[in-house]
């Protein structure tokens, strides 16, 4: 498309190639790059205030799915402010602020929509709230006495009025992008931007199973793409990315894919070690990768055509990594599910009956 031409995608993306961006001043070397093994809270009373231009993160959900996720809903949320105040501390104030949070439910069926106790949080922080983004999701569990949950939430807030935000590349398709002009001054040309439209705040990004090649053995790891569109449209390369919950380090992952530092903690030595296998995109003695993304992105950077000698963490018995099986884009998913929704709203059980019955009259 020459449209693509109009401007110039790697001030936002970053070159690879290009060393001359010399690492920020106002991080300490060695918590630069490196996720800090141990409480979050140790890690950022190491950063000075106004250090950072995006934090990222999704805390544990108090679940109980990894460890220190079970305490009092008190606690947990007391637990979170003092984070969150820390984060608030280390923000630049051009930076912005991104929450990825779900559902809490109790052991009596308690069924609490996380974001909705961040945001007096966030708020007393005296943080700006831009968008409480909506994370759609297809597959889950089946609940029995409530509706089966299928969304999470994204809060993002910013610190000041001043902010970054950069819709250039995170542009998405627009559904006729050769309509024109038919009459009037503007005759033939466009008259919606080719390059694309702004992706809006329901994003249906796969979740990381059901064979999502970035998946390790991490249960609540979030997929690369939806870090990728926060930071691309809040921070420009050489800018710092921390994320307080590192996981399996899928922040400090894209924060390199695309040129800007990274800071972060993660208490698990088990999900750091991965992290840190994915940030080598190196198999281990062995021939295994952490997840099939990176085996795949090994042999095919290499040019390597025979790949059974590598193999993956969550690969089946007796099976061949897939080199090349596709991987769809958001907006197949989000048309996907939206068709799904229409066709089930449309084909509730009892409608089905009545036409079955009064066809049989
Ligand atoms: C929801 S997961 C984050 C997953 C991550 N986004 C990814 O894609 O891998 C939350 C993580 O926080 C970690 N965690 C829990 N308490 C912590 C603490 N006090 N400091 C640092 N990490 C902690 C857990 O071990 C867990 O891996």
């Amino acid at each position: 498309m020459e449209q693509l031409d109009l401007f110039d995608l790697s001030k936002y993306i970053g070159n690879k190639e290009d060393n001359n961006i010399s690492p920020p001043e106002n991080i300490p070397s060695n918590i630069l790059d490196i996720i800090y093994q141990g409480d979050c809270m140790e890690l950022l009373k190491q950063i000075s205030e106004n250090s950072v231009d995006l934090v990222f993160s999704s805390p544990p959900y108090n679940i109980g799915k990894v460890k220190n996720d079970r305490k009092s809903l008190e606690d947990y949320f007391n637990w979170q402010k003092d984070v969150l105040t820390e984060c608030y501390r280390v923000l630049k104030d051009t930076g912005s602020l991104f929450w990825q949070v779900g559902t809490f439910v109790s052991n009596t069926g308690y069924n609490l929509p996380l974001d909705y106790r961040f945001f007096p949080i966030l708020e007393d922080l005296n943080m700006i709230p831009r968008n409480r983004i909506i994370w759609i999701r297809p597959h889950g569990v089946h609940a029995k006495n409530k509706f089966s949950g299928r969304h999470e939430t994204i809060l993002w807030f910013t610190k000041t009025m001043n902010y970054k935000f950069f819709l250039e590349p995170i542009k998405v398709p627009q559904k006729y992008s050769n309509k024109k002009y038919w009459k009037g001054d503007k005759k033939g040309q466009f008259s919606c931007d080719p390059l694309g439209k702004n992706p809006g705040d329901v994003w249906a990004f796969r979740n990381v199973r059901h064979n999502h090649d970035e998946d390790t053995i991490h249960p609540t790891q979030f997929p690369e793409d939806i870090v990728e569109r926060a930071l691309l449209c809040t921070t420009l390369p050489g800018d710092i990315v921390l994320d307080p919950f590192m996981g399996v380090g899928t922040t400090a992952v894209v924060a390199k894919n695309f040129n800007r530092f990274f800071c972060g903690a993660e208490i698990n030595p088990e999900y750091v070690e991965i992290a840190n296998q994915r940030l080598s995109k190196e198999p281990d003695e062995n021939g295994n990768f952490p997840n099939l993304k990176t085996l795949r992105e090994y042999v095919k950077e290499r040019n390597i055509q025979n790949s059974s000698k590598f193999t993956f963490t969550r690969q089946r018995k007796g099976t061949i990594p897939s080199i090349d099986s596709k991987a769809y884009t958001e907006e197949y998913h989000q048309e996907e599910i939206i068709n799904r929704i229409e066709y089930e709203a449309e084909n509730i059980v009892y409608k089905q009956l009545n036409f079955t019955s009064s066809e049989n009259d």
